[in-house]
């Protein structure tokens, strides 16, 4: 099979070596790529959002499969059009990948099919949305409805912050139009979990459960980043639990996608907190999390391409799904500065030599060498027996891989001791 990935980070490096290994796949493109993808895969210079370019890219080149991982060009629909050209492609419609576009039309849909969730009130009117902060106790999170790269959510611990906030998305537009309905919600406190899951439109199969760590910094301190490392398992989860999960909030999901006419097909993520009264959704994304997904697929033992096949062709309920017995952390190093400013450009040195897989991010191959190339360079995976082996394996490794101001956190997987056992 002749296979393009659309996607140029970590999450795609993992997604082009599963691939890679499949005994299917003969031929591996990916745009734009990366570095690392480079040695794996033939990279082509058509950015991710340059939906009507690959569409013609994949027509021309009669590729088999495009396997689309970003939530930009789902949400713009490249699945929608290269299924309209014929060409079979892994992800879904824009009509089901507004879970993550809109943040309003996926409160609604957990109102309405009573998807556990955070209490909300959605705005699009600036004066109203200070009159009911008035009423509210604090803290309390303010989100724009649109994607915002992660960005658009402030938890505000005073009704002066809450305010600000308000006004910063609706007036200052601070994240533009993504800003122009408010989301109010309360705001819930526990652990938080990701949930992967495979859908096919009637069946949704959960991966392995793992856990982001956002801030930049140790203790979750300082910004919220697209995620500095991760672990699987993220949290003790016993078979009740997850047959919890699946009852309460992962297969009512995906029947009130099929019953509001908007199938999901391809990988949905369920962002929860594990709050005194049970599991909740804080997010939903439309594709695989990263950096959650370069610890969970490695775990992989199927053939990738027949888990592909059996969620575009809508067979979930006849293939089982394999994993390891294997705990994993990946943990990422970035650009100094990072998520604010950063130069690019610096060597990498230790990639190839450091023992363990590497997937890289935010590179590019210049003169024959490796260099840094955005905020997310790269993370380092290990596996074990225990999370405390699979962690300790990743920093050896981090630890032999060095570039000029080069960060990483130094408590992945530690955070809330080693695997907490919380109840969901
Ligand atoms: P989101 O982009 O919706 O996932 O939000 C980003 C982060 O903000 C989440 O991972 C949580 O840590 C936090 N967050 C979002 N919504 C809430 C909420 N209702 N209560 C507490 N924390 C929240
Ligand atoms: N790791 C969080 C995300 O991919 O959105």
């Amino acid at each position: 099979m002749k296979v393009l990935v659309v996607g140029s980070g970590g999450r795609e490096h993992v997604i082009c070596y599963k691939l890679s290994k499949s005994s299917r796949v003969t031929e591996l493109y990916c745009a734009p790529g990366n570095g690392g993808i480079a040695q794996i895969a033939t990279c082509v210079d058509i950015k991710a959002s340059e939906v009507d370019r690959i569409v013609s890219y994949a027509k021309e080149g009669k590729f088999d499969l495009v396997f689309v991982a970003p939530e930009d060009p789902l949400a713009l629909g490249l699945v929608d059009k290269l299924e309209a050209e014929g060409i079979r492609a892994f992800g879904p419609r824009a009509n089901a990948a507004i879970i993550e576009s809109s943040k309003a039309f996926s409160k609604n849909l957990m109102k309405k099919y009573n998807i556990p969730t955070a209490r909300y009130e959605l705005f699009d009117d600036e004066k109203k949305a200070l009159e009911y902060l008035e009423t509210q106790p604090m803290p309390i999170v303010i989100k724009c409805d649109g994607l915002a790269l992660g960005k658009g959510v402030i938890i505000a611990q005073t009704l002066d912050e809450a305010k600000d906030a308000v006004r910063s998305m609706m007036s200052d537009k601070a994240f533009g139009d993504a800003g122009n309905t408010v989301v109010i919600e309360e705001c819930m406190t526990g652990p938080e979990l990701t949930i992967l899951a495979f859908s096919d439109g009637n069946t949704a199969v959960p991966m392995i459960s793992s856990r982001d760590h956002k801030r930049v910094f140790d203790h979750d301190e300082g910004l919220n980043t697209g995620g500095m490392g991760a672990v699987t398992p993220g949290a003790d989860l016993d078979d009740e639990d997850m047959a919890s999960i699946q009852r309460k909030i992962i297969a009512p999901t995906i029947e009130a996608l099929k019953a509001e006419g908007r199938p999901f097909k391809g990988v949905i993520y369920f962002g929860l907190m594990l709050t005194p009264e049970g599991a909740k959704v804080v997010e939903y994304n439309c594709r695989f999390g990263d950096p959650e997904v370069q610890a969970i697929l490695p775990l992989l033992e199927n053939d990738f391409m027949d888990v592909i096949d059996a969620v575009i062709d809508g067979k979930l309920a006849d293939i089982e799904i394999r994993w390891r017995n294997k705990c994993s952390c990946v943990v990422v190093m970035a650009s100094g500065g990072y998520p604010v400013k950063y130069e690019k450009g610096y060597e990498i040195t230790g990639i190839d030599t450091c023992g363990k897989l590497v997937f890289q991010a935010g590179t590019a191959l210049k003169d024959g060498k490796i260099v840094t190339n955005g905020g997310r360079v790269l993370c380092v995976y290990d596996e074990g027996d225990t999370l405390d082996e699979a962690i300790d394996g990743a920093y050896e490794g981090v630890k032999k891989i060095s570039f000029k101001d080069a960060h990483y956190r130094t408590d992945i997987g530690r955070t809330l001791g080693n695997i907490p056992h919380i109840k969901a």
